[in-house]
């Protein structure tokens, strides 16, 4: 995967997630512009409610130009606590207010700072120790005062259940939305589900039933992940329907290899024989010095020996063929338990006599190494590994086979230091009629089935062959279950 898909992968979000951040921030917005709208409208309310007050404060004052302010203040009849008087007569700027408990004290009127004038008549000020006020400019400079602190009070009270309530709203509108998406999108991942329990199978090899189907409940095409859930059960049923089909080809395929290597035996034999019996007379009459014969003789014995050469491979292929299909069918193995170290002892000198200029190294455990197989198909799995470890190296390759329990696997390493093998054909090795060079193949004679026949015999019996190939080392390891629980039958 290039990075840039990864990084775009990784930004990708859940239909859910999608679905909530796109709601909750859409109706956040709304509540949000509703709060700030309904706070902006019952400030202004409350500051005309002030400046009402202000002005009934100014009304109920009478004014006169001999008393300072805390006087005025103290004759007037039941001024609001926080009401502020500056007043600007003969007694000189005086100013005082009405403290909390209704008892009025004076002010100095540097104390007060008029942060904003709106006309001749209202202004915003600041009271050192006392906060801010509202105040209406009167005649000869006086000035009549309520503190804001009630505006400013209730307008946080009013923001702050304002900001609690969409704050609690939005929660519950994205647990509600996640329930509801989570509920909707059941069916779908109940599909995504069965689609990976599926992909799991082994779709490619042997007999497949796929039984895993999304449930009917999930299949209703009324809605969209339904019809989703109802397509894939019907691809399923395709795909095994498919797979059945293939598997019968395969199955017929298999039988008819099997059947006609098995027909083309006996007139194979037959050339053989004839073939034989034809060489042995032309020899014979040489013998007796048949002059006219002896002239014969030369091309068609000749001929006759080519065609007994070729018959003869012609029946060793027909052979592993025959043993191809059947281990396919997985009806050739005879099971018995098999001490491998024995196998490789016999294997080992069956192989020194057939080859008297490659160096045989033997290296097997004290105790045996018994696995559950069957006797006839392992020797020829040890024997094939071996013939080509003869055929396909020079002379003077030492070869090394080793037997060995390891891991609770009984192991059959067959390693020679020969010229190894083509890197870009060792993946393809234990295929059917592959052969790394093909022009010392046809010298040697090999049909390239070997390998894929011993591949097929250990798997059989449930184990492992690999190859490690490099100029001067090769090295096949069979690797088998050393007491398997259920030899395959
Ligand atoms: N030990 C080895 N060293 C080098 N090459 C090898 C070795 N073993 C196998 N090969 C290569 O792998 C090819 C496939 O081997 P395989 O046994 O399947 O076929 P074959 O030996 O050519 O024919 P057959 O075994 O059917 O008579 C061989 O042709 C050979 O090129
Ligand atoms: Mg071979």
């Amino acid at each position: 995967m290039s990075t840039t898909s990864r990084r775009r992968r990784r930004h990708r979000w859940s239909l859910q997630a999608r679905l909530i951040t796109a709601v909750v921030s859409f109706v956040s917005v709304i509540l949000i512009t509703v709060g700030l709208g309904t706070g902006t409208v019952l400030e202004s309310i409350l500051r005309e409610n002030l400046d009402a007050k202000v002005t009934g404060v100014q009304d109920s004052i009478a004014l006169d130009y001999n008393h300072r302010a805390d006087q005025i203040l103290e004759a007037s009849p039941r001024p609001e606590r926080g009401t502020l008087l500056v007043v600007n007569n003969l007694a000189g700027p005086t100013a005082a207010y009405v403290d909390a408990e209704g008892g009025v004290r004076t002010l100095d009127t540097r104390n007060i700072q008029i942060s904003a004038q709106d006309g001749n008549d209202w202004a915003d000020a600041t009271v050192a120790g006392l906060g801010d006020y509202r105040l209406r400019i009167g005649p000869y400079s006086s000035i009549f005062g309520l503190p804001t602190s009630e505006v400013t009070s209730v307008s946080a009270r009013i923001v702050t259940t304002v900001a609690l309530l969409t704050t609690g709203g939005l929660l519950v509108l994205a647990a509600v939305i996640a329930l509801l998406i989570r509920s909707a999108l059941a069916p779908l991942r109940s599909v995504a589900s069965t689609a990976s329990r599926v992909a799991a199978q082994p779709l490619a090899e042997g007999a497949v039933t796929i039984t895993e189907r999304v449930p009917d409940e999930d299949t209703d095409t009324h809605t969209e992940v339904g019809q989703v859930g109802h397509a894939l059960n019907t691809l399923l049923d395709h795909v095994e329907t498919s797979l059945a089909a293939r598997q019968r080809n395969e199955e017929r395929m298999r039988a008819f290899v099997a059947d006609a290597s098995h027909e083309l035996r006996t007139p194979l034999a037959s050339i053989r024989g004839y073939s034989e019996l034809s060489l042995r007379g032309i020899r014979h009459a040489e013998a007796s010095g048949n002059t006219a014969a002896g002239v014969v003789a030369d091309t068609t014995r000749e001929s006759l020996e080519r065609i007994q050469a070729q018959s003869l491979r012609m029946t060793a292929l027909v052979e592993d063929l025959l043993l191809l299909a059947r281990l396919d069918e997985g009806t050739e193995l005879v099971y018995s338990a098999v001490d491998l170290t024995r196998l490789a002892v016999e294997a080992v000198s069956d192989a020194r006599v057939a080859g008297t200029d490659h160096e045989w190294v033997l290296e097997v455990p004290d105790e045996p190494v018994i696995v559950a197989g069957d006797a006839g198909r392992l020797h020829q799995v040890a024997a094939n590994l071996l013939a080509n470890a003869r055929v396909h190296t020079p002379a003077g390759t030492r070869v090394t086979t080793t037997v060995a329990s390891e891991d609770g696997d009984a192991v059959l390493r067959i390693h020679d230091d020969g010229p190894g093998i083509d890197p870009t054909v060792v993946g393809d090795l234990f295929e059917r009629f592959s052969r790394a060079d093909s022009s010392r193949a046809r010298q040697t004679g090999g049909t390239g089935l070997g390998l894929s026949i011993v591949k097929a015999i250990v798997e059989g019996h449930g184990g492992r062959i690999a190859v490690a190939s490099e100029p001067g080392s090769t090295t096949f390891e069979v690797r088998m279950p050393a007491r398997p629980d259920s030899p395959a039958q």
